[in-house]
């Protein structure tokens, strides 16, 4: 797919297929995601490729029940790694670039999912300290979104957006 179609076709989904995902797709998206763009080429983030089904079950119940956690055979966590980019870009580093380095690195990931046909939803909703103990998370490994990735078992609509002549300022 063209990445405008690609951006057009992607959808939150909800609900997945008991199907695997092939190994050479998880490989494309995770090689989508590595290239990434990231503040000075540091790319301060880490990916968790999350398969085993009592840590997807885990990271359903840390997300407040969120039931296509353990559903989708595999969730990526993306996590901010402020110690890679504290030491270039001090504060700035530390409290923003790692957290966008690793929210763009999750976009890829989406988007990847979505050229090969797989379907993914954006999880923000969840409690920190409980994914990080689940999935025995580092102290500087900070889970930051969470992306069921599977086949959709869902034909969800287009939500719709805010008007671009409400959104856009141009000056
Ligand atoms: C930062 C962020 C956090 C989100 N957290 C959740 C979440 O915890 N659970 C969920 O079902 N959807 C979550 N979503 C998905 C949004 O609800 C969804 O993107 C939005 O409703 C637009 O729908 P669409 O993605 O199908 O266009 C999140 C999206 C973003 C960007």
């Amino acid at each position: 797919m063209e990445v405008l179609e690609v951006i057009k076709a992607r959808r939150s989904v909800r609900a997945y297929r008991d199907v695997p995902v092939e190994a050479d797709k998880l490989e494309q998206i995770l090689t989508a995601v590595n290239q990434a763009p990231s503040a000075g080429n540091l790319q301060a983030y880490e990916v968790y490729v999350v398969e085993r089904p009592e840590l997807r079950k885990g990271l359903r119940q840390a997300a407040f029940d969120q039931e296509f956690l353990d559903q989708a055979p595999i969730v990526l966590v993306f996590c901010a790694h402020a110690a890679r980019s504290v030491g270039k870009y001090g504060r700035r580093g530390e409290e923003l670039y790692c957290l966008q380095d690793a929210t763009i690195a999750c976009t890829f990931a989406m988007l990847a999912a979505t050229a090969l046909g797989l379907s993914t939803v954006w999880v923000g909703a969840f409690d920190e300290t409980e994914v990080s103990r689940i999935l025995g998370l580092t102290p500087n490994h900070r889970p930051i979104a969470m992306l069921p990735v599977g086949y959709s078992a869902d034909h969800p609509r287009n939500r719709g957006r805010r008007s671009l002549s409400d959104l856009v300022h141009r000056l």
